[in-house]
């Protein structure tokens, strides 16, 4: 890597709080400190008083851009530096992040100088753990892990190899290369949607049978609610069409619906207004002709549904879109691929997310998704077993470079 690496020109002239948590591997945030500051960032340096048991302050004073602060209080000259660190940030980043740092993020918990000011920034956050497997794998760390991902931290790493003590497995800082060029890539994204309107589609319609009883399907909503909220943290103006009662961030405008007839009207009447609609919902394809009034009763015997086709959403706005970019799901069990190519040109779709949700670790309730994206120029990209929310990343890089895509074509 060398200091003109475009792939790290995000970094320049930005505020980096760089906290040092305290492990064996707080020797390799020095390099971390250097590489930043070799792109260009202002860096801040703050260690944990665990940190100084392992490498000393005074080593980041002479790399940093400004002293390492250890303590929560400051002195006349800076008489409060949480605030000052976490509110001037552009991006707070914790290398090593011990448990025990991953825990205190979690729970609120603001007892010293880096805990107080990961509590009082509003910036993005990048951690990147390092600990024993036991402890990367213990189901509170998991946990942890996950409620942090779902509030829209990012987590570089660790990498598997050695560990301290002779022990071998996953839990090894990455490399200071991986973090520097992780925190350019979450600086970069920022808030690129900013400006941009965006519908997201969630979860799974239930078509009525009679007053209790419904058709449906298995989606949780979870994919679709990732997309919104990352949409949201990355500026965009987004309403989030959803049958889910999962939460959203604040600034998503919900709206509740039931039916694909209820999703339809919700979507179809907002269309015009948007950039972009990524249809991630699970609309059912068919829906029983008639409701029945009243509950059906059990000793009239099975009732014979029949069943009529829904209104296709996405296919509506495949036809009448004008600028709008649009995104579609695929929840296939099998060829992949090829049904989706299918869909996504009958449906006159821009990006098609596809995924075989008989995988393990994808689709339907679970936290992870393992996709395949499918452009309408043939290109098929091919994405790891992921977070949701690192998908839905994935997804909304390839929307914002569609729209950049159209605003040039039509300047
Ligand atoms: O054909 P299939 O239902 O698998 O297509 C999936 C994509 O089409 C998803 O993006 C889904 O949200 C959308 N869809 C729709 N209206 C329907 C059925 C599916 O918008 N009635």
């Amino acid at each position: 890597m060398t200091d003109l690496d475009p792939n790290l020109a995000a970094l320049k002239g930005r505020r980096v709080v760089l906290g040092v948590s305290g492990g064996i591997a707080a020797y390799k945030a020095v390099e971390v400190c250097r590489l930043l500051v070799d792109a260009g960032a202002h860096v801040s340096p703050i260690l944990t008083d665990d940190a100084q048991r392992f490498i000393g302050a005074l080593t980041f004073t002479a790399l940093a851009s400004e002293p390492a602060k250890t303590s929560l209080f400051g002195d006349p000259t800076d008489p409060i530096p949480h605030t000052r660190l976490g509110q001037g940030a552009h991006l707070v980043i914790v290398a090593p992040a011990t448990a025990k740092l991953i825990g205190k993020v979690t729970a609120g918990i603001s007892d010293d100088l880096l805990t107080a000011t990961l509590l009082a920034t509003t910036a993005p956050v990048l951690l990147a753990p390092a600990m024993h497997t036991e402890m990367w794998e213990h189901p509170a760390v998991v946990d942890n892990v996950k409620t942090l991902t779902e509030r829209g931290v990012t987590f570089v790493g660790p990498d598997a190899g050695h560990l301290a003590g002779g022990d071998e497995g996953p839990g090894r800082l990455t490399t200071p290369e991986a973090i520097v060029r992780a925190a350019a890539e979450v600086l970069a994204r920022g808030h690129d949607l900013a400006g941009t309107r965006v519908i997201v589609t969630a979860g799974g319609t239930r078509e009525p049978i009679d007053p209790v009883r419904f058709v449906g399907n298995r989606s949780s909503g979870k994919m679709g609610h990732a997309i919104a909220d990352a949409a949201a943290r990355r500026g965009a103006a987004v309403t989030l069409i959803t049958t889910s009662a999962l939460a959203a961030e604040s600034s998503v405008e919900i709206v509740s619906v039931t039916t694909a007839e209820e999703m339809y009207d919700a979507v179809v009447s907002r269309f015009a207004e948007q950039d972009a609609v990524v249809m991630a919902a699970a609309v059912a394809d068919f829906r029983p002709k008639v409701i029945a009034g009243q509950k059906i009763k059990k000793h009239d015997g099975p009732p014979e549904i029949v069943l009529e086709p829904t209104p296709d959403i996405l296919a509506t706005l495949g036809e009448r879109k004008e600028h709008q970019v649009l995104v579609g799901f695929a929840a296939e069990t099998e060829h992949v691929r090829d049904h989706a190519a299918a869909k996504l040109a009958a449906k006159k779709v821009d990006l098609m997310v596809a995924n075989d949700v008989s995988a393990p670790g994808s689709g339907f309730e679970v936290d992870t998704n393992q996709a395949v994206l499918l452009d309408s120029n043939g290109r098929a990209e091919e994405l790891p077993l992921q977070s949701k929310t690192d998908l839905a990343d994935a997804v909304l890089d390839r929307v914002r470079k569609a729209l950049a895509h159209r605003g040039e074509e039509r300047s």
